[in-house]
Parts: C-alpha cells; sequence; structure tokens
C-alpha cells in the first residue's frame, strides 16, 4: 500500500536522505507488481465427517500450512452440512457439528463451494444451519440458498484490490440404470434444488439450460469484478474420462466450452469424483474436470471395494493458479497452473514424498489428460506444472446434451 503514498512525496517536506530512503523503499516495493496477481490454491472434495477431535482443529493442515499461506484464497468444496442435527435422511450421510467445521477457520478457507449432492442429508432444514454457520463465520460460500435465486448468487472474494466472483452449481440428470450421471439417488442420496419455499442446492439437472443460465449471470456481473469462476459439482464418481466408463463426460466438456467461449466466464473447477481428472486449456483458459479429495474420513464399516482401489482416492491434487492481470482486457487472463501432489489419511493432508505415489499421479495424470491436450512437467525449480501440447484428441460432437 505505500505505493498509493508516493505520489504525496513532493507536497513533503523531507530531507534529502529520507527522500532518498523513501524513493529507495518505493522502488524495492513489490506491492504494485503483487497487486496485478494473485494466486488462488483450488481443492477438491473436503469433509471432516465429524470425526475430529474439536480440541485438535489445526491438526489437518499443518502439512499444507504453507502451501495455504503462499496463496492468497484457499477454496474448497465441502461435501456435507454444518449442523447439531443428528437425523439423518440420506445414507451415507455426511455432517460437520459447527464445533469440528471451526477447522476451516483455522484452515484461512477464503470459500467454500456447497453445490453438492450431500447439503440435505441431515434433512433440508438443515441447510439454514450450515448457512448459519458459514455467514457466522464470515467465510465466503456460494450453491446453496433459501431459493433457487439465491443459491444461484455468487460469492465475491475481494483480495489486493481485485474482485473475483464465484458461482457454484451442481449439474447433470440423476443416475441412469448403469449407474452414470450424478449421485443423486433417491431416498439414498438426496439431490434437492432449493425452491417451493425449502432451501436447499443451486443444481440444474439440465445442462443446455445451465450453460444460458450461467451465461447471463456470467453477463451481469462481469464488468464489477475482475475474474468469474465456475464450479460444478459434476459427473460420475469412478470415472477418469479416458472412455473406460463410458462418455459420460462429453456432456461436461460440451458445457465447459460453451461457457469458455463467452468471453464472461474466466475458469472452471470441477470436482465431485473423489479420485484425479483431466484438466484441458481451452480458448487460452483452465478447466479442472477434476482435483480428487482433499480430505474425507471414511467410516470403518465401508463394504469390501469401496471406494474402489484403482482410484487411489487418498491421493489427489491441490492446484495453484497464478494469475496475471498486468495487461488489461485481455480476451483472457494469462496464467500459471502449478500442481501440489497431496496425500490424505483420516486426520491429516500432507505434501506427497513417497516416490512411487508420485510417479502415480503424474503418470495417470499424463495418461488420462494427453487426449485433453495437456501434460504434467517438472521444472528446474522442482515444481510441476500443468502445460498445453496443443493436440487435444477428446472433443465433445455433442450439438448439445439434451438433443
Ligand atoms: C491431534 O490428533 C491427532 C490424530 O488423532 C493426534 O495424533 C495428536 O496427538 C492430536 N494432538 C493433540 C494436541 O491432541
Ligand atoms: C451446536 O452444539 C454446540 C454444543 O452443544 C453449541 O455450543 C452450539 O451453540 C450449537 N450450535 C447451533 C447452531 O445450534
Ligand atoms: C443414516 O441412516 C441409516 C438408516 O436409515 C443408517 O443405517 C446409517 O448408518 C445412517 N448413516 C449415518 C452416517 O448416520
Ligand atoms: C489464518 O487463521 C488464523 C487462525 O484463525 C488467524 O489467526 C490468521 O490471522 C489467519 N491468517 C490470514 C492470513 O488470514
Ligand atoms: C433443457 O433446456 C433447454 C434450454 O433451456 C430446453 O430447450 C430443453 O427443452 C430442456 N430439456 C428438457 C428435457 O427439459
Ligand atoms: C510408498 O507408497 C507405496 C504405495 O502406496 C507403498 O507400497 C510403499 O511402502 C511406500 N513407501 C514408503 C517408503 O513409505
Amino acid at each position: 500500500m505505500g505505493v498509493h503514498k508516493s505520489p504525496q512525496l513532493p507536497h513533503l517536506a523531507v530531507s534529502a536522505v529520507a527522500l532518498l530512503a523513501l524513493v529507495h523503499l518505493s522502488l524495492g516495493d513489490v506491492s504494485e507488481q503483487d497487486d496485478s496477481r494473485l494466486t488462488l490454491l483450488f481443492a477438491g472434495d473436503a469433509n471432516l465427517n465429524n470425526m475430529l477431535d474439536p480440541s485438535n482443529l489445526t491438526f489437518p493442515w499443518a502439512g499444507i500450512r504453507h502451501v495455504i499461506d503462499g496463496s492468497d484464497a484457499f477454496l474448497l468444496n465441502h461435501e456435507g452440512e454444518v449442523t447439531n442435527n443428528t437425523h439423518n435422511v440420506s445414507d451415507p450421510a455426511l455432517k460437520d457439528s459447527p464445533a469440528i467445521a471451526n477447522s476451516y477457520l483455522t484452515a484461512n478457507v477464503s470459500f467454500v463451494a456447497l453445490a453438492n449432492n450431500h447439503q440435505a442429508d441431515y434433512g433440508r432444514l438443515s441447510v439454514y444451519d450450515t448457512m448459519g454457520f458459514f455467514k457466522r463465520s464470515k467465510m465466503p460460500y456460494a450453491g446453496v440458498g433459501r431459493t433457487f435465486e439465491e443459491a444461484a448468487e455468487p460469492a465475491i472474494l475481494v483480495m489486493k484490490g481485485k474482485k473475483v466472483a464465484v458461482f457454484a452449481t451442481m449439474i447433470g440428470p440423476p443416475y441412469d440404470k448403469q449407474g452414470r450421471g450424478q449421485a443423486c439417488w433417491p431416498p439414498l442420496i438426496q439431490c434437492d434444488p432449493a425452491g417451493n419455499g425449502l432451501p436447499g442446492v443451486h443444481y440444474i439437472p439440465n445442462v443446455t439450460f445451465a450453460a444460458e443460465h450461467l451465461i447471463a449471470r456470467a453477463n451481469s456481473i462481469r464488468d464489477k469484478v475482475d475474474y468469474v469462476i465456475m464450479f460444478f459439482h459434476w459427473g460420475s464418481n469412478w470415472d477418469f474420462m479416458d472412455g473406460s466408463s463410458g462418455d459420460i463426460w462429453k456432456e461436461r466438456q460440451w458445457l465447459a466450452h460453451r461457457l469458455l467461449e463467452s468471453r464472461n466466464v474466466d475458469m472452471i473447477w470441477g470436482t465431485s469424483a473423489h479420485h484425479i481428472q483431466p484438466i484441458e486449456i481451452y480458448n487460452g483458459k483452465p478447466i479442472i474436470y477434476g482435483l480428487g479429495n482433499l480430505m474425507i474420513p471414511l467410516p470403518a464399516d465401508l463394504p469390501p471395494g469401496i471406494p474402489p482401489p484403482r482410484y487411489r482416492t487418498r491421493l489427489a491434487f491441490l492446484y495453484n493458479l497464478a494469475l496475471d492481470f498486468t495487461q488489461q482486457k485481455k480476451e483472457s487472463v494469462p496464467f500459471t497452473l502449478e500442481a501440489v501432489p497431496i496425500v490424505s489419511d483420516d486426520w491429516k493432508i500432507d505434501v506427497v514424498k513417497n516416490t512411487s505415489d508420485l510417479e502415480w499421479l503424474f503418470s495417470k495424470f499424463n495418461t488420462i489428460s494427453k487426449a485433453f491436450g495437456t501434460k504434467m512437467e517438472r521444472t528446474d525449480s522442482g515444481k510441476w506444472f500443468v502445460q498445453a501440447r496443443g493436440d487435444a484428441t477428446a472433443l465433445s460432437s455433442h450439438s448439445g446434451p439434451n438433443s
């Protein structure tokens, strides 16, 4: 902020020495340069499953504290309600009590996406508890509301004089008979859109309608903010998007492309599958199809094979998106995308050090992202960055998912 004071310097009666010192300070001050750069740290699916000791709330984050502190904002998808209510209406059911969700405060979480299929597990009315918790905590969220209109509202994050709008939406039809589609499976798992006098989620089963609705929303806000992010909870679990689980991902790609063809949408941040998925760069803008879990402690009594071992649901990425706002009014904001490999157990998240786990993460990412024209490469600094290869072959030929 010292930079903003420097124009007043000539009006001050200061000695040459002091002036020199001040000029030196302002030349060496990187805040002006800093203000044109923003780093946003994205995480995938998170829930503490009400299992954390409330006296030990910082414990999960110690291993990635330096990564969080190195970014300007930390964004995650919280699966489940935040409520004291003990009566679950779904099975499996996810929630955290407010005492345990306070852990997010200690992690300096900047934004919580709530548009997902576990926001009514303890009943529709508990959505009020969830909203109340995040409001009291002054932690921006999007994706739930008292009405559909309210659930559709973006959160506006303000950092370093920049404004970032984040919309959160759950899309796609409920599971079909093959188990493909969004994990809404009443009465086991509810996906209740807000409306008819009840609170709920920003859920849009019709993807064609979602494209129209979200582009209109982005158009109405883009002049007031510097960057527009579309969060999605989308697709099936257990789909690396490599064709081995069908082509249901094509409707997601169709939607992402329509949105990024609009000059008013800047990036897509998707989650839900609980394991890593590809990244695509389209129109100079990133599409993260899925990051995997940030942390979801699992109950001990899960049936064997859940989650399927080959998806390695304890391994995932955080993505650090560094945005460069030095050039104004460009079609797309220049960026770099750094991948931070993470491993979570029931209680803590760490940066991956095990070489065989690292090898699996990077080679799996590169295998599944090849058709989307991206790869992950290690730089001399030892950091991993997602790069465009420029040879995408995976392209949705759909003229629209409902046609
Ligand atoms: C916090 O919880 C972890 C995991 O259960 C445990 O290992 C650690 O000792 C606890 N620390 C404190 C201070 O209770
Ligand atoms: C939840 O329960 C705790 C502990 O009993 C209590 O302190 C807190 O006020 C309750 N929160 C809400 C929102 O009811
Ligand atoms: C939810 O309710 C069902 C019974 O309907 C029960 O079997 C299950 O264990 C409950 N799940 C949780 C997480 O409480
Ligand atoms: C991070 O959270 C801690 C604990 O709530 C707080 O003391 C600290 O000021 C926060 N740091 C930032 C940069 O917000
Ligand atoms: C989906 O939305 C589109 C665009 O609003 C509409 O034309 C179409 O009829 C809808 N499809 C269904 C099955 O409702
Ligand atoms: C590294 O991970 C692999 C696979 O997860 C495991 O078999 C191996 O024991 C680990 N190595 C060490 C040194 O922990």
